[in-house]
């Protein structure tokens, strides 16, 4: 504070103390109340800070006051631009609020998507129900009957060993592979049968890079009057072509109980064209599926005369195809749920 009569130098001292104090609370002010409030304190014409600085001005000595009055309109000076700084401030904020356009859409919020498997699962369909294939389903629990014994596995057949099969009491198990549902469509339905069966699988299988316990499958089927082996290639080698553009595809021989003869289909590796590269493992081919004709004993098993009705079916396996697809090192980042990856790929 300054004292009634001032020294030149309690003069000059508090003219900038006035100054300093001013400019940091009128430059701070938050919003147009604060400032109004803080010009009153220092700037006002009545109580102002700024005003006893004036009055005071009158106590020093005539030779004193030109340097005394510099000071003052020094003083002045800084707390005026610093109130007009802080008002501009505030009110270029105040019109950016205003600034609010209700017709500009909102931030969406990513809310989910389909699960890449189910995305390849819904592509395959598409592709067979083109062909005037229906989607069929059947239970994920199934007796032994269904999963090995009507699929023409004897009993004790070290192909059972083959399938690691999760047994849960009283003959029931988890279903190892979609085949039961060749069976349930052909009890049920009299040919032309023409399915395809997505679903889940269970193996005691480790989970690692390559392999989960629980997995989706899907299976085809077209049994009817004169299907042969040409229907089995040709239909198969129109759905690579359709899924994976214009490869080459080969088939290989292989076995399963089930059908016979049996043959695995290959596609070229889309990856590196067929030269060889990491993703097949340098044979430039990937291996999508097995298939094979139906056999006799199947057909029998399920009420059908074998002599009459012949069919093939095939059955593949969606996830490893989402991991060739989206480049996939691991099969688990398929069942993690972790929405990082999931958001990248799912549509
Ligand atoms: N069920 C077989 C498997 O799980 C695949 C298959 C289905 C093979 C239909 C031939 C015919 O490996």
């Amino acid at each position: 504070m300054l004292p009634d009569s001032p020294t030149l130098e309690q003069y000059l001292q508090a003219a900038d103390d006035i100054a300093l104090r001013g400019v940091t609370v009128l430059s701070a002010a938050p919003d147009p109340d604060a400032l109004e409030a803080a010009r009153v304190q220092f700037l006002g014409d009545r109580r102002g800070e700024i005003l006893a600085l004036q009055k005071a001005l009158g106590t020093l000595p005539p030779e004193q006051r030109r340097e005394a009055g510099r000071a003052f309109n020094d003083a002045k000076t800084r707390l005026t631009r610093a109130l007009d700084e802080r008002r501009t401030t505030l009110s270029r904020g105040a019109a950016k609020s205003l600034q609010l356009d209700l017709t500009m859409p909102g931030r969406h919020r990513w809310i989910g998507g389909k699960h890449p498997v189910t995305l390849v699962i819904d592509e395959i369909v598409g592709i067979f129900r083109e062909l005037g294939f229906t989607v069929a389903l059947g239970p994920e629990t199934e007796s032994e009957w269904y999963n090995f014994g009507a699929l023409n596995f004897p009993a004790d057949h070290p192909a059972m060993d083959l399938h690691d099969t999760l047994y849960i009491g009283d003959g029931a198990l988890l279903r190892t592979h979609t085949s039961p549902v060749q069976v349930r469509t052909l009890q049920r339905y009299a040919p032309p049968i023409r399915i395809l069966a997505p679903g889940t699988v269970f193996r005691r299988d480790p989970f690692d890079a390559s392999h989960a316990p629980a997995f989706a499958q899907i299976e085809g089927l077209s049994v009817d009057e004169g299907i042969s082996f040409v229907d089995l290639k040709a239909t198969l080698t129109h759905f690579a072509q359709r899924f994976f553009g214009a490869t080459r595809t080969r088939f290989r021989p292989s076995f399963f109980p089930f059908t016979e003869p049996s043959a695995e289909m290959d596609v070229e590796c889309r990856l590196c064209a067929g030269r060889g590269c990491s993703a097949c493992k340098g044979t430039g081919w990937m291996e999508i599926l097995g298939s094979g004709m139906v056999h006799p004993a199947v057909l029998e098993a399920a009420g059908l005369d074998s002599e009459r009705y012949t069919g093939w079916a095939f059955g593949m396996g969606p996830a490893r195809i989402a991991m060739q697809r989206y480049d996939l090192p691991d099969i688990r980042i398929l069942y993690d749920s972790d929405v990082r990856f999931l958001e990248q790929v799912a549509e």
